[in-house]
């Protein structure tokens, strides 16, 4: 059987430089490679709260992201996680698999809840489990992630091996593709935070629809390190991350960046970046614009058709080896 890539981005806010460098880029590339699975995961927005509507738009235009980003319909699956049921229904299978003390050590549940503060819903805590089902469905060999997804990723193997040691063999044990460069983006107002799509202040992320005069006022504004040299650091987070956010955009090697950069400050670093990063996102933008609805829900349907088949056949499997029988 070919390999196999799944991978999603949550509908919620909007997508960044982050998930562009760190996700969406890699499932590019390795999309001729691998055979791929590409969604957008509704079902996990939904574990906080979220306006109707805009959950909706949001749900398409996520997909409309991952079309203008590169992502070929002729060679990949690009589907809505809502419209194959199975997801919903393994994740409940999952559940009684995966143990409460698991959950309840998920770095991202522990920062989500503190900042939810009441009203945690049920949900958030069990995403992994829901998660671990999008990815256990398609019998994936490899899931390209940001670093932030990794410990999810060794629950999921975890339960993988579980089901299998206590059920039979029927889940391939799935592989985390965490990019060298790319994975941590950290947000522009703060290097000591990943840029996020939640986070209140707008100017941390440069969001994949900003136009050219909002990418250069968030460059400018951006937080640097004490010192005047640009280079990369590890002392000096702020510029290493825009240094590292060139180097993706342009292609440059670190070396190449600090030729280019020698003697000059960060006034420089931060008008080039904002060039670079304009150069991409404003055909990128195009793209996106270009794709029509009726194109888009057929991508859409075809995409979850394909998914479904798949999908259907291992939880055939899994419910199967638990006796889960019906009448
Ligand atoms: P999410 O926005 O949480 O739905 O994430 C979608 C994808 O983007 C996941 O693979 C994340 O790991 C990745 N991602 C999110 N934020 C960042 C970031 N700041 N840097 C790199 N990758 C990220
Ligand atoms: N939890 C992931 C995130 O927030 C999104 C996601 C849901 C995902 N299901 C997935 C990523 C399956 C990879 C594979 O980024």
């Amino acid at each position: 059987m070919a390999k196999r890539i799944f991978s999603g981005a949550q509908p919620t806010g909007n997508l960044h430089l982050g998930n562009y460098l760190g996700a969406l880029r890699n499932w590019v590339a390795l999309q001729h490679e691998y055979e791929s699975f590409f969604c957008v995961v509704d079902l996990h927005a939904i574990t906080i709260p979220q306006d109707p509507a805009g959950l909706a738009a949001k749900t398409h235009e996520v997909a409309r992201l991952y079309l203008a980003a590169g992502i070929d319909p002729a060679v990949s699956t690009i589907f809505v996680q809502s419209d194959v049921k199975e997801h919903a229904e393994l994740a409940w299978v999952l559940n009684c698999v995966v143990r409460i003390g698991e959950l309840e050590r998920m770095t991202q549940f522990k920062d989500k809840a503190k900042k939810q503060r009441e009203n945690v819903s049920a949900g958030l805590l069990t995403y992994p489990a829901l998660m671990a089902a999008d990815i256990l469905l398609y019998q994936t060999d490899l899931v390209p992630v940001g670093q932030d997804q990794k410990q999810h990723l060794e629950l999921t193997r975890d339960l993988a091996e579980r089901f299998n040691r206590d059920f039979g063999e029927t889940f391939r044990v799935p592989n985390a593709f965490i990019p060298k460069v790319g994975a941590k983006i950290q947000a522009l107002d703060d290097p000591s935070k990943k840029m996020s799509k939640s986070d209140e202040n707008e100017n941390g992320r440069i969001s994949l629809m900003d136009d050219a005069d909002t990418i250069r006022r968030k460059f400018k504004r951006a937080v640097t390190d004490s010192g005047a040299d640009v280079r990369f650091d590890a002392a000096r987070p702020a510029v290493t991350n825009l240094l590292s956010i060139y180097q993706l955009l342009t292609g440059q090697t670190p070396e190449q960046i600090e030729a280019h950069f020698a003697g000059k400050g960060y006034a420089q670093l931060k008008g080039d970046l904002a060039d670079a990063a304009i150069a991409f996102l404003q055909p990128y933008q195009e793209r996106v614009r270009s794709i029509s609805d009726e194109e888009l829900s057929r991508i859409l349907r075809e995409g979850a058709d394909k998914a479904r088949a798949i999908a259907a056949e291992t939880l055939r499997q899994v419910k199967e080896r638990m006796g889960i029988v019906g009448a």
